[in-house]
């Protein structure tokens, strides 16, 4: 089975074509990404609209070029999947009618994939994990912990009930004048601080449910900041540093939490899976493995290129709900919002971020 998989909903233009054989192994043929940042570095975090017409500008290049690269003909592919959701709606919208013009040019099925099952799915792609799996997906616009059942079947152990924490480490990085994106920048400025020099507060610790809150952590570092304006550097690196900590700890303590709700309802995860750009970070990582040794699991964190957002994860996941024969008309509409577990309720005050759809 060979599916096309478009990726647009933030500021990543990606096309993928992704192979799935028969024993539900995996091979990616292309995967082709262009990143925004530098369209939007100026602007200290992503544009909606700047964001759109950059996708409509890059889509049709960049599906050309992983076509090529895999040297697949559109006669070929079995289905062409397109994230239509949750994100910046403008770029979803192109995506997703693009891969329906395709889909219906090639009369090929098309699949309307949600962005975070596609995340969600990864490991599947990259080490053929079984289910269930326990999710920390962690980026610019999502924080969520997630139960990973099987295809369509996800339970959202725990979300931001504010900002996405990628979002948190940009926004820090703003308020202290580090470039964007900022989580690299705050983690590079962060070796060098002390941890220890502002107590600012772990959001969330010790509740019951495994939810997140970043945004009181964020105004803490911004008051701190005023306070002692002008900053030195080893200010900065202070409160990169003491920022991080209180981060690490929340991580830690929300992951043991949503581990326990996953085994009382799951039994033991075959792994605890970080995905998203934070995942990058070092000190959330080595935290992580802390965590998932503790819950006697195994951490994956699949490697960076397939974390962050990319086609091949939604070819990927295309590809498993084709194998379902779960196809998607041309009327699957865009959306800018779009829970994974269809029983979950959206956390009060989510609408002010990027986060937590
Ligand atoms: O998954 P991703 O590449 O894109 C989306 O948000 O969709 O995640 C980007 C986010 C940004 O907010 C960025 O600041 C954060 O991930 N990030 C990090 C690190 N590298 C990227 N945050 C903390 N530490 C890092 N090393
Ligand atoms: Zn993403």
């Amino acid at each position: 089975m060979l599916v096309l998989g478009i990726e647009t909903t933030c500021d990543e233009t990606a096309a993928a074509v992704v192979e799935r054989q028969a024993d539900g192994q995996a091979r990616i043929l292309s995967n082709v990404v262009r990143s925004q940042t530098d369209e939007h570095a100026r602007f200290g975090g992503v544009v909606p609209e700047i964001a759109a017409r950059a996708h409509v500008d890059l889509l049709d290049g960049i599906v050309d070029s992983a076509m090529k690269e895999a040297g697949v003909g559109y006669g070929q592919l079995s289905a062409v999947a397109a994230a239509a959701g949750p994100g910046l709606i403008g770029g979803v919208i192109v995506g997703l009618t693009t891969a329906k013009a395709i889909a219906m040019v090639h009369d090929t099925p098309l699949i309307a994939v949600n962005h975070l099952e596609a995340h969600a799915l990864t490991p599947r792609l990259t080490c053929a994990l079984a289910f269930p799996y326990c999710l920390f997906l962690a980026s610019g616009g999502h924080t969520q912990i997630v139960a990973v059942v099987g295809v369509g079947e996800y339970v959202r152990l725990g979300t931001t009930v504010d900002d996405a924490m990628g979002e948190a480490f940009d926004k820090v990085a703003k308020m202290l004048s580090l470039p964007y994106p900022g989580g690299p920048e705050v983690e590079r400025a962060a070796a060098g601080g002390d941890p220890t020099r502002f107590a600012f507060p772990r959001p969330m610790l010790g509740r019951p449910d495994a939810n997140f809150s970043l945004s009181g952590l964020k105004t803490a570092v911004r008051n701190e900041a005023s306070r002692l304006e002008p900053l030195e550097p080893q200010d900065i690196s202070d409160l990169c540093a003491s920022f991080q900590a209180a981060v690490l700890e929340a991580t830690a303590d929300r992951l043991t939490v949503g581990l326990r709700l996953f085994e009382e309802r799951f039994g033991t995860p075959r792994a605890l899976v970080a995905a998203g750009g934070v995942a990058a970070n070092h000190a959330i990582r080595s935290a992580l493995q802390d965590v998932a040794a503790k819950a006697q699991t195994t951490l994956i964190i699949p490697p960076p290129a397939l974390c962050t957002d990319n086609g091949a994860m939604i070819a990927w996941a295309g590809a498993e709900r084709m194998a379902l024969g779960l196809t998607d008309t041309m009327e699957a509409p865009p959306r800018a919002r779009w829970l994974l577990d269809a029983n979950a309720k959206a956390p009060a005050g989510h609408a002010n971020s990027r986060a937590g759809y």
